[in-house]
C-alpha cells in the first residue's frame, strides 16, 4: 500500500518499471505542434514597462485614462452607484442571455438620443457585451453567420489593431480603405471618399464613431455626410466602432454625431459600444452590441439569433458592470455628474495636447507639431519613426506603440516638459 502511494499512479499510459513492478508516468504532450506566438503589440508595451527601474518610465502604449498626477481615476458617479447598488442588497442571480434590460435600454438611448425614431418605433435590438471587444465579436460572428453573401469588412488604413483578427476569427475577410495622410498627419479625405467610391455592394464598412485609435483624426460633419451619402449609394452595411463616446469632444451628444446622421439619412448600422474609457470601466466589461433593422419585427427576429448565437458563448453576461452603468444612465443626479466627470477627462487630455506641442516649441524644435492639437480622443499618432520610437524608450524609458501612437492619457502637467524633451531629442 506506501509503495502504491508513493509512486504516483496517477496515469494509465505510462511505462513499467520492471524492478519495482509499478506504472510510472511517461512525459507526453498533445502540443508539440503549437508554435510560439508574438506578444500582443500593445500589452508587450505594459510588460517592459513594468521591468523599467528609470523613476521618470512612462507607458504611453495602453489606452487607460490617468488623472494628473498619473494615477488610475475611478469616477465619482461610479463610487457612488456602486454604494447605492450595493445598500440595495440584490441576488446575483443569472442575466437573461441579452442582460440587464435597464443597461441594454439606456446604452442605445445614449447612441442614439433619447428622442430618436429608432427607439420609439421599436426597430432595433441592443444586447449587453463583454465590453467593446466582445460586441465586435458578436457583431462579426453575427455578420459571418447572417450576413453571407459578401464577406469582404473594409477597416481604415490604419485600425485598431483588434479589428483584425476580432473580423478574421469570426471567418470575414479583410480589406482596407484609405484613412490617414501621413503627409498630413490629418484625415485623408479624398483617399477615403475614393477608395469607399469602389468598394463592392454589400460589403461591410467599419467606421470609428469619434476619437479614432490609432490616429486621433475624425472626418468632420461635412466629410460624414458626403461619406454617408457615397455609402449609401453603393449600398454598404455600415459597422460603426463607438469605443469612446464622450472622450473626444467631452460631449456625448457631439461624438456621437456621426452616428445619428447615418441612421437619420436611412442606414440600418450595427453598432459597438463599450463603457471602458467613458465611465472608466475598463476591468467591469461593459459594452452593448445594437442591430439597426428595417422595423420591429425584424428587430424581433434578429433579437432571437443574437440570443442562439450568445447562449453557447458565454451563456449570459456578467452584471456588475450593467448594473454600474445603468444606475449612472438611469439616475439624473448621477447622470449629471458623469457628464461633467467625462468631460473633465476629456478637457484635461486636450490640455496635455496643447502643453506637448508649446513644450515641444519651447524645447526649439523646428517641425510643425499642430497634429498633436488637432487630434482628438485618448490618442495621438506622433508621426516618429519606429526608430525614433526605439531611442525613446531606450534613452528616455518613454513606452509607446512602435507605430509612434501615444496614450495623451498617461501625459500629465508633471512629465510633459520631459516627454517633450525626449521627442525633441530624437526627431533633430
Ligand atoms: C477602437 C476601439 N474599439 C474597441 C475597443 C474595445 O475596448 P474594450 O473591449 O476595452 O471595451 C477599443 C479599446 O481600446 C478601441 O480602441
Amino acid at each position: 500500500m506506501a509503495l502504491l502511494k508513493s509512486s504516483k499512479i496517477i496515469s494509465t499510459v505510462g511505462a513499467q518499471n520492471a524492478v519495482l513492478g509499478v506504472f510510472t508516468i511517461r512525459a507526453s504532450s498533445w502540443w508539440t505542434e503549437v508554435k510560439m506566438g508574438p506578444p500582443d503589440p500593445i500589452l508587450g508595451v505594459s510588460e517592459a514597462f513594468k521591468r523599467d527601474t528609470n523613476p521618470k518610465k512612462m507607458n504611453l502604449g495602453v489606452g487607460a485614462y490617468r488623472d494628473d498626477k498619473g494615477k488610475p481615476y475611478v469616477l465619482s458617479c461610479v463610487r457612488k452607484a456602486e454604494a447605492q447598488i450595493a445598500a440595495k442588497k440584490m441576488d446575483k442571480e443569472y442575466l437573461g442571455i441579452v442582460g440587464l434590460g435597464d443597461f441594454n435600454k439606456a446604452c442605445a438611448e445614449l447612441a442614439f438620443g433619447s428622442d430618436s425614431e429608432v427607439l420609439k418605433s421599436g426597430r432595433s435590438v441592443t444586447v449587453q457585451t463583454i465590453s467593446g471587444t466582445g460586441s465586435l465579436r458578436i457583431g462579426a460572428n453575427f455578420l459571418s453567420r447572417f450576413h453571407t453573401s459578401v464577406r469582404d469588412v473594409y477597416l481604415p488604413k490604419p485600425s485598431w489593431g483588434n479589428h483584425t483578427p476580432i473580423f478574421r476569427d469570426a471567418g470575414m475577410e479583410l480589406k482596407a480603405y484609405r484613412y490617414y495622410d501621413p503627409s498630413t498627419c490629418g484625415f485623408d479625405f479624398k483617399g477615403a471618399l475614393d477608395d469607399i467610391s469602389k468598394i463592392p455592394e454589400k460589403s461591410v464598412i467599419l467606421l470609428h464613431a469619434c476619437a479614432h485609435n490609432p490616429t486621433g483624426v475624425d472626418p468632420k460633419p461635412e466629410q460624414w455626410k458626403e461619406m454617408a451619402a457615397v455609402m449609401k449609394k453603393r449600398n454598404l452595411l455600415v459597422f460603426f466602432d463607438m469605443a469612446y463616446q464622450g472622450f473626444a469632444s467631452g460631449d456625448i451628444d457631439r461624438d456621437a454625431w456621426a452616428v445619428r446622421h447615418f441612421i437619420e439619412q436611412g442606414h440600418n448600422v450595427v453598432l459597438s459600444q463599450s463603457f471602458a474609457k467613458n465611465m472608466g470601466l475598463y476591468g467591469e466589461r461593459v459594452g452593448g452590441f445594437t442591430v439597426v433593422c428595417k422595423d420591429a419585427e425584424e428587430a424581433k427576429r434578429v433579437e432571437s439569433q443574437l440570443k442562439i448565437l450568445i447562449r453557447p458563448i458565454y451563456s449570459n453576461p456578467p452584471m456588475n458592470g450593467a448594473r454600474i452603468a445603468a444606475t449612472i444612465l438611469n439616475t439624473p443626479e448621477l447622470y449629471k455628474e458623469w457628464l461633467g466627470e467625462v468631460d473633465g477627462m476629456a478637457s484635461r487630455i486636450i490640455k496635455m495636447r496643447e502643453q506637448l506641442e508649446a513644450n515641444l516649441k519651447k524645447e526649439g524644435s523646428s517641425h510643425n507639431w499642430q497634429h498633436v492639437i488637432d487630434q482628438i480622443g485618448m490618442f495621438c499618432f506622433t508621426g516618429l519613426k519606429p526608430e525614433q520610437v526605439e531611442r525613446l524608450t531606450k534613452e528616455f524609458s518613454i513606452y509607446m506603440t512602435k507605430d509612434g501612437r501615444i496614450s495623451m492619457a498617461g501625459v500629465t502637467s508633471g512629465n510633459v516638459g520631459y516627454l517633450a524633451q525626449g521627442i525633441h531629442t530624437v526627431t533633430k
